[in-house]
């Protein structure tokens, strides 16, 4: 049998100094694990815009459908900004979710022990925190028509549409009620049912679901309250499930609670392949830092717990996946750091690759 495929994409920015690290996880998993993966290379975003004046090719998008897994460094960078919006690298990405029908993103927020202090919030509030956001990701108002700008009665007039069928909202809340099933079967909705007609439908289909899943104990929010919650309470909630936009929002918000963008992965999953795989796709959570770029500063723990999701969630390697958060938890314990997690205590941060050094060395030590 040959090796499940991953397409790596460092794309830009902090992407390929994260990616580097994650690509000698892989190697250890090969290695020490027995459990080898054919891993081929592209570029996305501005990386791929410098050498083919599209921020995905269709070659790329081609092999990102065929291969069992892809794994997404970040695109964007301040010398892409003032490209034309077809083109922008953000649009790269967008069409990846698209064309793979990735529906439903999955965003972990949880907060180690050994960080609880970095949060904004009190320590009490956020210890212990472990939270999942699933975000419908392929439709909404970052897709919808009409769109775009023109002009009326001389003005220049935006216009985006918030448009869901009722099978995407099933789709999502179903992925969204599974993984409530595997935690504390508790799923709690968010919309803005008081002033949008898609937010009504999607509590009454949400609620329609919830049939199949009687044992789900699920609440409904709107969704600006939900903002509310997360920072007044974040541990009352279990599982999110949320549209697009609100879901990009809530996230940022529910991420920032756990003290570093730089410690979060996501999975973003379809509909299953033939082989039994769903289309999927893992990035982490943080853009591509063009402040600290090609510094070896960035934090490569986001992108590593990404491949820790893609073992889990695509290859059904759910204990070792378990090994690499245990590893990297243990390392935190012990108190390793990047710059982004420098404490009032001050310190010396360790470098990308420091960081990557010492992972490596407590999977060793977990063998
Ligand atoms: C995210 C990002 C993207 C989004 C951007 C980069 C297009 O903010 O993944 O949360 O808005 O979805
Ligand atoms: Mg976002």
């Amino acid at each position: 049998m040959s090796n499940p495929s991953l397409l790596i994409l460092p794309g830009d920015g902090i992407g390929p100094e994260v990616m580097t690290q994650v690509k000698r996880i892989i190697d250890w998993y090969g290695e020490k694990r027995d459990l080898a993966f054919d891993v081929s290379e592209d570029l996305v975003g501005g990386a791929a815009y410098d050498k083919h004046g599209v921020p995905l090719s269709d070659e790329t998008m081609a092999k990102a459908q065929e291969v069992d897994a892809v794994l997404l460094g970040a695109v964007g960078g301040p010398a892409y900004d003032n490209l034309d919006f077809s083109v922008k690298p953000e649009r790269g990405l967008l069409r990846l979710r698209k064309e793979m029908d990735l529906f439903a993103n999955l965003r972990p927020a949880q907060c180690f022990d050994a960080l609880a202090d970095f949060s904004s919030l009190k320590k009490e509030l956020v210890a212990g925190l472990d939270i999942m956001i699933v975000r419908e990701l392929t439709s909404g108002i970052y897709f919808g028509e009409p769109r775009g700008i023109h002009i009326e009665d001389n003005m220049r007039v935006g216009v985006n549409t918030q448009r869901y069928t009722e099978a995407e909202i099933e789709r999502g809340a179903r992925a969204a009620f599974e993984l409530a099933m595997k935690r504390d079967k508790k799923l709690c909705s968010m919309e803005k049912a008081n002033v949008m007609e898609s937010g009504i439908l999607w509590r009454d289909v949400v609620t329609e679901v919830h049939a199949d899943y009687p044992e789900v104990e699920l609440s409904h929010m709107y969704a600006d309250n939900g903002a509310m919650q997360l920072v007044r309470a974040p541990k009352q909630f279990d599982v999110i499930y949320t549209d697009n936009l609100f879901g990009d929002i809530l996230s940022d918000c529910a991420a920032m609670l756990t003290g570093s963008l730089g410690m979060l992965p996501s999975a973003s999953l379809g509909l299953p392949m033939a082989n039994g795989r769903p289309k999927a796709m893992y990035e982490p959570v943080h853009g591509s830092a063009p402040d600290i770029t090609g510094q070896g500063k960035a934090n490569p723990i986001a992108c590593i717990l990404s491949f820790a999701m893609a073992l889990r969630y695509s290859f059904d390697q759910g204990e070792e996946a378990g090994r690499l958060e245990a590893a990297i938890e243990k390392v935190l314990a012990d108190g390793a750091r990047t710059g982004d997690l420098m404490g009032p205590e001050g310190g010396t941060p360790l470098s990308t690759i420091e960081m990557g050094d010492v992972i490596l060395a407590a999977l060793d030590a977990s063998l």
